[in-house]
């Protein structure tokens, strides 16, 4: 019995052997099988940087591998290669994807691995986590994707992924997590993800996904609904807000919706987050009953069309932190000392509506808001600098621009943590002598008011951490401080419009060659010479010195700036020839030589490419020789025909702190009125060569010039016809080419410029019949005044032979009237004196305004457009 006893103990203990010996030998296959797959992924890419695939290597266990997570049974559920510097594409045969029981998949930034996400990705029908943001996947995302069914989290952020979004993304019912933000995916986002009832996190942001919110109503888990910059439109009252008890985040910001806010959105108990900024709401909110349960702390409304009365039942959201109503149309009077209830604000905007903040608080402690650091109230009707200012010791960032406050800033303003102070467009007169400036000073903007004698000494002294100077537009006196060079950090630095005088200091140049951006003294009386001391490593993008009375040369040294994008010397007293040597500089978008002494040929010997270039005015000099052929063949942004307009304009960025722009503007003389351009917009292309002494014919160059708005040739020595290709040019809004010996008749061709505005062909040696158009017939005379031998209306001399038209005889009957193209309209609320003006084919006809100055009709286009010329004079 007991041997019996002992031999079934062996005999078990041999089954037992047995059957572990042969899970062994099974899994030991999985292992050889798994390792092999492991490998041939590893081998399809370029790993040579990775710390963690350097190391797999066929003599360990891939279970042991750095990166690879394996169940107990030793089958690898998890690969985690993030942030691995892998580079390459992956194709369908990949064997990543016969990983069958790979439940994880973690490749996130890897920025050099990507190409398509391959089809064989849906045989991994484990998967419940795929993680692949900042790599460089493209293309759609494959439709096998619906088949796996087990995701829970999936992330394609900070690809390139494009297309729509496939309605088969419903079948991932398990989804918790959804992130495609960063991508280029567009079209609508479907319905059918209401089925997607486990979300919590969806995030869409940074695509081109268009059309409705759908209703989400079912998604009664939802956190966070991100949005972000897509092109989404219609009202978003067709949601139920009230259905989902968990959201937290609302970003809906940059998109195109409509309608009013949901009062229920400040009726929610668990809404924290609300951004609505830069959309199209209206309307305004009435009473909205039960905001004191509300846990909102952010509110953004900012940069929409919100009217009525300012919404006072915000001061009863006691949790607030940030509240943002900037750029609306709330008017009323607003008691400053409401704010008080808000004990943790720490950021408020109410800048840019209708309203009148009062800032007394007569009978009334001063508020107390420990936790204030940004507080902007531009355009506010503000009369003076608020009281309770003083207590707000932890204050970064004010804005107190475009108010009416009088006096001097007082000495006070300095708070030990102030970085941006912005207290433009005022009637400022004086500072008080502070004592204790801010060391962290990083944003001084004083331009537009009224403040006279030197420049203090304090800019430079103590303001030496400053990036951003502007003290345009006051009365200032004297000469510019050199102390200004002991700032390191300046990147913009604005002196234009003052009456500055002496020379520009040296050190200027070339100290901070090396990091300004912007240098802007325009309007000063400003003398001598532009000193030839450029640093080699000048990232100068802007050097505006109109008007002033600096003679010399255009330094040699310039050169160097090879960023440079503003070059403007006009009406100076420069003696040279035509800069040949900014060969380099082929950001240059704007050159205003305008007025100067340049004379010479405009031929340079070295070849130089301007492919941006959108203005050039060289008039008023002594320029001579034949126009330049083959320099202008490389001005490529005047080319474009077809192209959409593009909406960019031309603004520097200071490099430290995005966000802080710096808005480039030029001076363009048009049909004798000069045009402050306050926005320099990549789409408007002039070319000004009048007043000098060219010669020859009008190149054929100018023809390819598509895109051009303005060409004035006038008072010239030019000779030859005027070419029929001129009436190729579908953008030409004035085209002046008085004062010249051009000769034979007027093109058939000049009749199809169905834009153009102005037209000068006076003072020339041309014959024959005026064209027959609509707009041709309606200039007045004086614009054919003066020739050899021309006939036909508008002119009296009536012509021998009959009209060879082929549109027949206009019946426009409009007489001398001149139709502007480019309109003007006043920008609502920002300064009330300027105006923005633009090409016509951007305003709807119906959005027509008149301006007060009554230059021309002109359209409201909103600053969605983003897109705005402002008028000047
Ligand atoms: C897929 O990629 C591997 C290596 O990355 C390559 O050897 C193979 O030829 C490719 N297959 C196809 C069908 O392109
Ligand atoms: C692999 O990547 C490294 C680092 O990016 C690069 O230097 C190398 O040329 C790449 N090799 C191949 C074969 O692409
Ligand atoms: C939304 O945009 C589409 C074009 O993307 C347009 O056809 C539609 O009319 C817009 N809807 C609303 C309500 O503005
Ligand atoms: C909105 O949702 C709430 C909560 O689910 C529900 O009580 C209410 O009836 C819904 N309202 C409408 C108009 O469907
Ligand atoms: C203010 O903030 C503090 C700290 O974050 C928090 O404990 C407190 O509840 C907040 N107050 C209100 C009214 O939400
Ligand atoms: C601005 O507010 C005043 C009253 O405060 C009102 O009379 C005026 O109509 C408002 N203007 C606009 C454009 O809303
Ligand atoms: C600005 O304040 C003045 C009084 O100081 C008032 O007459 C005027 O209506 C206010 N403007 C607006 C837009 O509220
Ligand atoms: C700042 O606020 C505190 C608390 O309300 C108050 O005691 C103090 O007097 C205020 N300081 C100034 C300068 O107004
Ligand atoms: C640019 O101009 C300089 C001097 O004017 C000349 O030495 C250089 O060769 C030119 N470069 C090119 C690419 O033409
Ligand atoms: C200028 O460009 C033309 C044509 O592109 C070329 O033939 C010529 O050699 C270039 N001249 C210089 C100085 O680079």
């Amino acid at each position: 019995m007991r041997i019996s006893l002992v031999s079934w103990f062996i005999f078990n203990l041999h089954i037992a052997t047995f059957f572990s010996m042969a899970a062994l030998s099974v899994s030991g296959q999985r292992q050889r099988d798994q390792k092999q797959l492991l490998l041939g992924f590893k081998n399809s890419l370029n790993f040579s940087l990775s710390e963690k695939l350097v190391k797999w290597n066929q003599g360990t266990d891939c279970c042991s591998w750095d990166g690879i997570t394996c169940d107990t049974s030793g089958r690898v559920i998890g690969l985690d290669l993030s942030y691995q510097f892998l580079s390459g594409e992956f194709n369908n045969s990949n064997s990543l994807f016969r990983l069958q029981h790979l439940q994880t998949l973690n490749l996130a930034d890897n920025t050099d691995l990507g190409g398509q996400l391959p089809e064989s990705i849906g045989n991994v029908g484990q998967l419940t986590r795929i993680v692949l943001w900042n790599c460089k996947f493209t293309g759609p995302i494959p439709k096998t994707l619906e088949k796996l069914t087990q995701l829970i989290y999936l992330d394609f952020s900070s690809n390139s992924f494009s297309g729509p979004i496939p309605i088969t993304l419903e079948k991932l019912t398990q989804l918790i997590h959804l992130d495609f933000s960063h991508n280029n995916f567009f079209g609508p986002i479907p319905k059918t993800l209401e089925k997607l009832t486990q979300l919590i996190h969806l995030d869409f942001s940074y695509n081109s996904f268009s059309g409705p919110l759908p209703s989400f109503t079912s998604l009664r888990n939802l956190k966070e609904l991100i949005l972000y910059g897509n092109q989404l439109n219609g009202s978003i009252l067709s949601t139920n807000w009230s259905s989902f008890p968990n959201l937290v985040s609302l970003d809906l910001r940059r998109n195109s919706f409509s309608g009013t806010v949901p009062r229920t959105l400040f009726q929610s108990e668990s809404l924290k987050v609300m951004d609505l900024a830069e959309n199209q709401f209206s309307g305004g909110f009435g009473e909205v009953k039960g905001a004191f349960s509300s846990q909102l702390e952010v509110i953004d409304l900012s940069h929409n069309e919100l009217r009525g009365q300012f919404p006072m039942f915000v001061f009863e959201i006691k949790g607030l932190r940030s509240l943002s109503l900037s750029w609306n149309k709330f008017s009323g009077v607003i008691p400053l000392s409401a704010f008080q209830k808000l004990k943790n604000l720490s950021s408020l905007d109410l800048s840019y509506n209708n309203l009148s903040v009062d800032s007394s608080f007569t009978n009334l402690p001063l508020p107390h808001f420990p936790n204030v650091y940004r507080l902007n109230l531009a355009s506010c009707n503000l009369t003076k600098f608020p009281e309770f200012l003083k207590n707000l010791s932890f204050l970064q960032v004010l804005d107190l621009s475009n108010n009416r406050i009088h006096g001097h800033i007082p000495s006070w303003i300095w708070t030990p943590h102030l970085y941006h102070l912005n207290l433009s467009l005022n009637f400022l007169v004086e500072h008080e002598r502070a004592s204790n400036m801010s060391p962290y000073m990083g944003v001084l903007d004083l331009h537009g008011n009224q403040f006279q004698g030197k420049i203090p000494s304090e800019i430079g002294d103590f303001l030496n951490s400053c990036y951003y100077i502007s003290l345009a537009g006051n009365n200032f006196h004297g000469s510019i401080p050199e102390s200004l060079c002991n700032n390191s950090h300046l990147a913009v630095l604005d002196l234009s419009n003052n009456s500055l005088s002496g020379s520009i200091p040296q050190c200027l140049v070339t100290k901070l060659g090396g990091f300004l951006g912007v240098l802007n003294m325009k309007q000063n009386n400003l003398s001598g010479i532009i000193s030839d001391t450029f640093p080699e490593k000048c990232i100068l993008q802007t050097l505006d010195l109109n008007q002033n009375r600096l003679g010399g040369k255009v330094p040699k040294s310039l050169a160097n700036c090879r960023m440079l994008e503003v070059l403007d010397l006009g009406n100076n007293q420069i003696d040279d020839t035509f800069p040949c040597h900014l060969n380099n500089t082929s950001e240059l978008r704007v050159l205003v030589l305008r007025s100067n002494n340049f004379r010479g040929d405009v031929n340079c010997a070295a070849n130089i490419t301007w492919p941006m270039l959108v203005i050039i005015d060289l008039a008023s000099n002594a320029f001579s020789g034949k126009l330049p052929q083959g320099l202008l063949m490389t001005w490529n942004s005047m080319k474009p025909n077809k192209v959409e307009p593009n909406s960019e304009n031309l603004h520097y960025e200071t490099p430290m702190f995005t966000g802080i722009y710096y808005q480039d503007s030029v001076t363009v003389t048009m049909k004798g009125l000069e045009l402050e351009l306050v926005k320099i917009l990549t789409i408007f292309t002039s070319i000004d060569f009048s007043s000098n002494k060219f010669e020859g014919h009008i190149p054929e160059a100018i023809g390819d010039f598509k895109a051009l708005y303005l060409l004035n040739l006038s008072n010239n020595a030019l000779t030859g016809p005027v070419p029929s290709f001129l009436g190729n040019m579908p953008k030409l809004e004035a085209l002046d080419l008085s004062n010249n010996h051009l000769a034979g008749q007027i093109p058939l061709q000049l009749a199809d410029l169905n834009f153009l505005s102005f037209l000068n062909l006076s003072n020339n040696e041309l014959t024959g019949r005026i064209p027959l158009g609509t707009q041709i017939q309606s200039f007045s005379e004086a614009s054919f005044g003066n020739n050899a031998g021309l006939c036909g209306r508008p002119l009296e001399v009536q012509c021998d032979s009959p009209p060879t038209s082929k549109d027949g005889p206009s019946n426009s009957g409009t007489g001398n009237h001149v139709n502007w193209n480019f309109v003007s309209v006043e920008i609502g609320f920002v300064s009330g004196i300027e105006a923005v003006i633009l090409p016509l084919m951007f305003c709807k006809r119906e959005e027509a305004v008149a301006t007060r100055r009554g230059i021309v009709a002109g359209c409201w286009l909103g600053k969605k457009a983003g897109i705005s010329y402002v008028l000047g004079k």
